[in-house]
């Protein structure tokens, strides 16, 4: 099994939006700058932030974080886009979620200008990916994508398996995995709670994409042999062993890397090729390459 190692691709995708940076400086242009919105103290979401501001600092980007109290009201929540997408220092905004349940996450998604949103999760971006259009991909389906670019895995005609709806991941990612393009050209089934016969579709399948958001959900008997795994999920759940006491788990049980042919790990696949697309989207902002 080889492993799909996102921090890897991740790290070399710093390195050439760094230059992208320099290159920019030296024509005189700003450096491309983050916005992330962060509502509450849900520790989660902090570390995801965390992180997403430690990388633009790593690669030259500027980053501003906007930390709100979770009983904030809408109102004001969205007065706040309203000052982001009107900045013209900021080229890139983000809303971590979740978002506490007395506002209305589409009401924020659709309020953050499309422009901006490097998320990839407005309406007229999503629809644009849709069509095949310039847009922002969303940031995982994205991340996904690249990831299986650049170990050269073959997806026309193959069998692929989404496992899980989501608006932000699993639903654009069975459009991108199906399009017809230089990527994609796979036949895609997506699969969800309610379906029927699951085993027998993963053990038909020979790309599995997985994010359920629940642990170890996948396991080796749903699994053919050569498959590559993908894991969307991650959990942090209480463990004995190790000096923190959690460990990070996915939704792919660990024992399927003994029949898969590529698998990402978690932590370390998934994840990070998510805050590099987030970065990328954020470049292409800055540069208006796409609007
Ligand atoms: N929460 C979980 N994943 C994401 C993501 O990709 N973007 C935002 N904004 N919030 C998330």
């Amino acid at each position: 099994m080889k492993i799909l190692d996102g921090k890897k691709i991740f790290s070399d995708i710093k390195s050439e939006l760094k230059k992208e940076v320099s290159n920019l400086k030296k024509n005189n242009l700003k450096s491309p700058h983050l916005a992330a919105v962060l509502i509450g103290n849900n520790p989660a979401s902090l570390t995801y932030v965390n992180a997403k501001v430690r990388a633009c600092k790593e690669i030259g980007f500027g980053s501003t974080v906007i930390t709100l109290p979770q009983e904030i009201s809408q109102t004001d929540l969205l007065k706040e886009i309203d000052e982001l997408n009107n900045s013209k220092k900021i080229d890139g905004i983000i809303v971590q979620l979740p978002i506490p349940s007395h506002i209305d996450e589409n009401t924020v998604i659709h309020r953050i200008s499309y422009k901006k949103d490097v998320d990839g999760f407005h309406p007229i971006n999503l629809g644009r990916m849709v069509l095949g259009l310039p847009c922002f991909l969303p940031a995982t389906p994205f991340g996904i994508i690249t990831l299986i670019e650049k170990y050269n895995i073959q997806t026309l005609g193959q069998k692929c398996l989404v496992i899980g709806r989501s608006n932000i991941v699993g639903t654009p990612i069975s459009i991108l995995m199906s399009r017809n393009k230089n990527f994609g050209n796979c036949t895609v089934t997506l699969a969800h709670s309610k379906t029927k016969n699951l085993k027998s579709l993963s053990l038909d399948s020979d790309i599995i994409i997985v994010a359920i958001g629940s642990p170890h959900f996948l396991k080796k008997e749903m699994v053919k042999k050569s498959a590559v795994v993908i894991d969307v999920g991650i959990h942090r759940i209480p463990s004995e062993l190790k000096r923190s006491g959690f460990e990070l788990i996915g939704d792919v049980h660990t024992d399927v890397s003994d029949l898969a042919s590529y698998m990402t790990p978690v932590p370390g696949g998934v994840g990070p090729m998510t805050i590099a697309s987030l970065l990328k989207n954020t470049l292409y902002s800055a540069k208006k390459v796409i609007y």
